[in-house]
């Protein structure tokens, strides 16, 4: 049998993937699979003859993210796959995953030109089209005009803007993120609050603080439900994920809420869990591999 090929798409600041990657080629390598990292913009990688081309660090999306949809689209064996990554990097799709019952943070969608109705709290705004908290910023009730000036600021490019209440318990718990390969939970990771004391304004350049957790009982129910929600909304058994980051805080009132269900390019946590981790990814390609 020959031995697959499969190409992890990157972007071309980070051709190699972010560092966490590290152990997945050597992963895969030793489950007879050939695997390389390729920027999703390169156009000298063959992301149409490869066996499986795996969403990783494709990061300059949001700044392009049209074009990006279309390279999506023309790949023809693309894990997650590309209606899934259409929905997912809209963050709009929070208000799909509320209306499927699921506890999310309370989401104001803001397209350009409306007026949100400002919760009493401190409020984050940011982009439906971000990550690496890129764009987000905190204001307190009193920084209204500075928080519309940013909504306006987001708005310019024509793009849906959230506003959410700043859940506070994050300042001090953080927030937890759940890793699912193959659509089996593999390990947790811990992640601290990114807008708890406003040193950085701009929300650029914020260094993540990371660690090993272990997720309770009800961070587990909403993580498996919220993976079951989408194979529903799109018709998939949970095996068709190749992965799914699900990150989650608790909300004001005590309960856990998703903040973030991330299938498309998310840090997959290597660095802070056991050796084991990228051979469960290595494991959960393999069986994408075989399914097609
Ligand atoms: N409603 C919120 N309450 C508290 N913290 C928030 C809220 N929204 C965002 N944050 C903080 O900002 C960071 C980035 O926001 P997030 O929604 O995860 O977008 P992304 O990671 O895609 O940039 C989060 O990791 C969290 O620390
Ligand atoms: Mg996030």
């Amino acid at each position: 049998m020959s031995r697959p090929r499969v190409l992890l798409a990157t972007c071309a600041a980070m051709p190699d993937s972010d560092k966490d990657d590290v152990g997945v080629l050597p992963a895969l390598a030793e489950v007879g699979v050939d695997a390389a990292f390729a920027p999703w913009d390169d156009p000298s990688a063959d992301f149409a003859g490869a066996d499986l081309v795996v969403l990783r660090a494709t990061w300059d999306y949001t700044l392009r993210r049209k074009e990006f949809l279309a390279w999506c689209d023309a790949v023809p064996r693309l894990a997650n796959r590309a209606d899934l990554v259409r929905w997912n990097t809209d963050k709009s799709y929070l208000a799909d995953l509320a209306s499927d019952g699921l506890a999310v943070v309370p989401t104001e969608l803001v397209p350009p030109g409306a007026v949100p109705d400002w919760p009493d709290v401190d409020v984050v705004v940011k982009p439906a089209v971000g990550a690496g908290s890129h764009g987000a910023r905190r204001f307190a009730p009193d920084q209204r005009e500075e928080a519309a000036s940013h909504l306006a600021d987001l708005h310019t490019d024509g793009g849906v803007a959230l506003v959410q209440p700043y859940q506070p318990a994050v300042d001090a718990e953080g927030e937890t993120a759940l890793v699912y390969l193959g659509g089996v939970y593999s390990h947790s990771f811990h992640k601290g609050p990114m807008l708890g004391n406003r040193v950085d304004p701009s929300g650029l350049f914020l260094a993540e603080r990371l660690g090993p957790t272990t997720p309770t009982a009800e961070q587990r129910v909403l993580a498996e439900d919220t993976l079951d929600a989408v194979c529903a909304r799109f018709g998939m058994r949970r095996n068709e994920l190749v992965y799914a980051r699900v990150d989650v805080l608790r909300g004001a009132d005590g309960r856990q809420l998703l903040l973030e269900l991330e299938l498309t390019e998310p840090s997959l946590g290597f660095r802070q869990t056991g050796p084991e981790a990228p051979a469960r990814f290595a494991s959960a390609v393999r069986s994408a591999l075989a399914a097609r």
